[in-house]
């Protein structure tokens, strides 16, 4: 099989694309769209989300030391692409798309929004310039978790939220389930039980959409 070098770039893929919030000091929201995110340690809890200095929220959350990171689903991905492409300079992004801020008891001056599978407002602990793009890394503070994703019995279901990712230019939703994290040395009856876990309601396996 062969391959075409296209040079150094960052071809990394997918990535999740998530929609981070932040406010000034009067008390007005802004939203920017972000893939350039990813988890960066586990104790503590910290993230990271890389941003253009050049954007309005760049401002605010440095200046405000805060910011929410929110998972996008399906329903939110046209939401998540108009604050990826319009300035809060400009434009009121929650009102714009009739977004509903959603209040964090661990971070009351930013709101989450409303719908987001999962919100997780963040404390800034560094900035890194890096060049194109600052590196900006926050403590987790919380984790607030839509409660349509947990069964009865209390456990998670992440995979039933239809998360977006970003892939190259385009936004795709998670599909089936295909393995989960050790299933290849799992034993076979574990497996088995484990993967009904996630088969759809009509039979064929995968996920259920939200
Ligand atoms: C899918 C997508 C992903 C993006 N990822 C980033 C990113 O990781 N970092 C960044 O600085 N800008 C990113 N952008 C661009 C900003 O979201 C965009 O410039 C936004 O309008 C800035 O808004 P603001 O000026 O209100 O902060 C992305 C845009 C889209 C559509």
């Amino acid at each position: 099989m062969g391959y075409t070098s296209i040079g150094p770039t960052t071809l990394l893929s997918p990535l999740p694309v998530v929609m981070v919030s932040c406010c000034d000091g009067d008390g007005r929201n802004n939203i920017v769209t972000a893939a350039w995110c990813g988890i960066v340690n586990t104790h503590p809890p910290m993230l990271s989300v890389s941003l253009k200095p050049s954007r309005l929220s760049h401002d605010w959350i440095r200046e405000r030391g805060a910011f929410v990171v929110s998972l996008v689903d399906r329903s939110m991905a046209e939401d998540c692409d108009f604050c990826g492409v319009r300035s809060g300079r400009d434009t009121d992004k929650f009102r714009e798309r009739a977004l509903t801020p959603l209040p964090l008891s661990a971070l009351p001056e930013v709101p989450g929004i409303q719908g987001s599978p999962v919100c997780l407002p963040c404390r800034v602990h560094s900035i890194q310039p890096l060049g194109s793009h600052d590196l900006i890394l926050g403590n987790i503070l919380d984790v607030c978790v839509r409660d349509d994703l947990f069964d009865g019995d209390g456990s998670l279901h992440l995979e039933r939220a239809g998360l977006v990712a970003y892939n190259h230019g385009v936004y795709q939703c998670l599909g089936d389930v295909i393995g989960f994290f050790g299933y290849s040395v799992a034993r076979k009856d574990v497996r088995r039980k484990r993967m009904q876990r996630y088969a759809k309601p009509g039979g064929a396996s995968g996920h259920r959409q939200a």
